[in-house]
């Protein structure tokens, strides 16, 4: 049995999710997978904070106690924003570690810088669960595009802001009451601005544009309007006419122009539209592509275990194909 040391970086939602299916799939892991996964140290900003049940000499503050760990295989990362997540994976791979990341904000700014310093090295990047939670919208397209051409991506990106839509009109919730529940459930970010204004829906379709289109359009350019300017009213007064608002990422490339063409707002959807249906904390990602034609993807996203469960199944992929990068560079 070969056992593989692990750290993770951050202990929030992610961070305890990914210890807790390292932990309680333990055997699931050696049957099916030939290794036993130990977690040798996890980051934190805050070691001394009380974490029940967990040995406390796993916590450091210290990223070179990270960096020290000898044979350590992959890291987890599951912190907030791009600095110092970026330079954290960056040394990482400078190490020869695979990193697997849920932080949008940091891959949208710097995946692509991550995933060539990983081909350089040998090493593999996931980052499945930057975008849509648990909907496997990566390796989809990254399976699809060895045969098709992505079009164009469309769908609902954020799991708080559609939460939040969902409570307002079926529980009649005010705004600040469905935002409380949805951070309690783990769907909001720490500072929740970035999921009610637009940027969290804005950072995963900028991941979804560099993977379908191979680049980003200029993101000065992309219109980004949230879910707060929705009032309990405008809601009430949709639900009325058989509508329902839903926040909307789209992005495609302009034949004439060949220019990448983004944006992201909310919508108003009547029963007709694929994204009336989507309640709750899902997501729901369209592909229009040459081949296959069009493929709608649903599921949860956000959340503890949709999350890390995605993050261990990059990882299970890292294993099963060691000789194929999981990211396409
Ligand atoms: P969270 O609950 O706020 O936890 C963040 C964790 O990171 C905490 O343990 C915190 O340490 C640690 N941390 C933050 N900044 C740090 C730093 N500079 N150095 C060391 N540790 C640091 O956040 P989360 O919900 O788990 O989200 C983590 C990441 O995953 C974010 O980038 C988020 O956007 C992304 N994500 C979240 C979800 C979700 O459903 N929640 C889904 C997909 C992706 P302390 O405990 O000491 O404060
Ligand atoms: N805060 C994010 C959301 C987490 O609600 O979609 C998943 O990326």
């Amino acid at each position: 049995m070969t056992s593989v040391k692990a750290a993770i970086l951050g202990f929030g939602t992610v961070g305890q999710g990914i210890y807790n299916i390292v932990h309680e799939r333990r055997e699931h892991f050696k049957q099916t997978l030939g290794v036993e996964i130990e977690v040798a140290k996890i980051l934190v900003r805050d070691a001394s904070k009380v974490r029940e049940g967990i040995d406390s000499s796993l916590f450091t503050e210290s990223f070179d106690d990270i960096l020290a760990i000898p044979d350590l295989e992959v890291v987890f990362e599951g912190i907030v924003g791009e600095d110092p997540a970026y330079g954290y994976l960056d040394q990482a791979i400078e190490k020869g570690c695979h990193v697997i990341t849920a932080n949008k904000v940091m891959f949208a700014r710097y995946g692509q810088e991550l995933q060539l310093k990983a081909k350089k090295k040998g090493v593999q990047v996931g980052y499945e669960a930057t975008t849509a939670g648990g909907v496997p919208v990566i390796k989809t397209m990254q399976n699809l595009l060895r045969v098709n051409e992505v079009k164009q991506v469309q769908g609902i990106l954020n799991g708080t802001s559609n939460y939040i839509l969902t409570q307002m009109r079926a529980e009649e919730l005010p705004f600040d009451v469905a935002l409380k529940a949805a951070q309690d459930l783990g769907y909001a970010e720490a500072d929740p601005h970035n999921d009610v204004s637009g940027e969290d829906a804005f950072r995963k379709l900028m991941i979804l544009c560099a993977l379908a289109f191979g680049e980003q359009p200029d993101w000065n350019k992309v219109e980004v309007v949230g879910i707060d300017g929705i009032s309990s009213e405008q809601v009430e007064e949709a639900k009325a006419q058989g509508l329902r608002y839903r926040h909307v990422a789209d992005a495609y490339r302009d034949e004439a122009t060949g220019e990448i063409i983004a944006k992201v707002g909310p919508q108003l959807v009547g029963a007709d539209h694929p994204l009336y249906a989507i309640d709750d904390v899902n997501n729901a990602v369209t592909l229009d592509t040459n081949y296959i034609g069009t493929l709608t993807m649903v599921g949860p996203g956000a959340g503890m275990y949709p999350t890390a469960s995605v993050m261990m199944e990059d990882y299970a992929d890292m294993l099963a194909k060691p000789e194929k990068a999981v990211s396409l560079a």
